[in-house]
């Protein structure tokens, strides 16, 4: 899905930006070679960043990939 109608970059390419170490709204257009321009896509670029964080924040690095059941 489009992200940014202005630069024409989508969710895909700001989550390939995150994993490529952009922190921020900011860099995240950076990493794009975009500028913003109607400002539209910040709250949704800044959502995808949060998303980001939560989701790899929620669970350590060495949890199982499917739960265990209880013995
Ligand atoms: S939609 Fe991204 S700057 Fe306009």
């Amino acid at each position: 899905m489009y992200v940014c109608l202005c630069n024409g970059f989508t969710c895909r390419d700001v989550r390939r930006s995150i994993e490529e170490g952009a922190g921020t709204v900011g860099q995240v257009y950076k990493a794009q070679g975009a500028k913003p321009n109607c400002g539209r896509c910040r709250e949704t670029i800044s959502d995808i960043l949060t998303e980001g964080r939560t989701s790899s924040e929620s669970l350590p690095m060495d949890a199982p990939a499917f739960p265990i059941a209880a013995e």
